[in-house]
């Protein structure tokens, strides 16, 4: 595991990652970021742990990682943003990260509705927000973020869905390098949605985005949509164009329908 000072080291940013919590073992670096922000946490706080006991997904699943084998953070933001806007974070915390790892890896990151990353058609990294509101603005919002670097065991049919960073680079990636790479295009980023900018942001996770004029299928607890994805909402949501008209989903698992 990295020591905050390896991390720090080098590190150039204003304020992502100037306040950092570091962990060898944690229950999850977003339970513990949410608990940091309720007690008034900096902006731009992060924690980041080699290993969770209890790490955790979205739609309620869990996230499992081997020690050593993945980058695993949660940031606190506290960007003034209205209700509508929050659900946007998640794709300033995407294109951030697809950034670095384009600039690490040169190898192309897809972004997948509304919170993956994929290299090769396969997902590598999974983003869980969690917006804490105060009236109708945001208070503050905990970024959990986990990126499989080494990590390689895949259980059943998993394996053809997921990957990891150095399965598709072909060689050993350095973590910590990636990772101060991540909070850095985190930073540069961070102005934009300070001032509640998102256009550039959503406008780059579009163009990294290849479900848009296919035929798609959602899937919501027993519900079940299916439509041509044909853009995003302003809060975020993925507009399908259905037999029975235009929808707006803001939740659910997609998938791309094979024409
Ligand atoms: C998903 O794809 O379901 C989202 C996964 C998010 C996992 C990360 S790992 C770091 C942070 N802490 C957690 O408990 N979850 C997020």
């Amino acid at each position: 595991m990295f020591s905050k000072d390896d991390i720090l080291r080098d590190l150039a940013t204003k304020k992502i990652g100037r306040k950092i919590y570091v962990f060898e073992t944690i229950d999850s670096t977003n339970l513990c970021a949410k608990t940091l922000a309720r007690a008034g946490a900096d902006d731009g706080t992060v924690v980041v742990a080699d290993y969770q006991t209890s790490g955790r997904g979205r739609l309620g699943r869990s996230w499992d990682a081997t020690p050593g084998s993945s980058i695993l953070f949660s940031t606190v933001l506290r960007p003034h943003l209205r209700e509508a806007h929050a659900g946007l974070l998640t794709f300033f915390a995407a294109v951030s990260v697809a950034r670095a790892v384009e600039e690490q890896t040169r190898l192309p990151v897809e972004c997948k509705w509304p919170n993956d990353l994929l290299l090769n058609g396969k997902k590598f990294c999974g983003i869980l927000l969690e917006n804490s509101f105060n009236g109708s603005t945001l208070d503050h919002s905990v970024a959990g973020i986990g990126l499989n670097v080494e990590h390689n065991a895949f259980p059943g049919e998993l394996r053809h869905r997921a990957t990891s960073i150095s399965n598709e680079s072909g060689r050993k990636e350095d973590r910590l390098q990636l990772f101060r790479r991540i909070l850095d295009q985190m930073d540069q980023l961070y102005p934009e949605i300070a001032s509640e900018s998102f256009e550039r942001i959503v406008d780059e996770w579009r163009s990294r985005c290849g479900m848009f004029g296919h035929a798609v299928k959602v899937l919501q607890n027993e519900k079940k949509v299916e439509g041509s994805a044909v853009g995003l909402s302003p809060e975020g949501g993925l507009i399908l164009k259905t037999a029975e008209g235009t929808t707006t989903v803001y939740a659910g698992e997609v998938t791309v329908v094979p024409e």
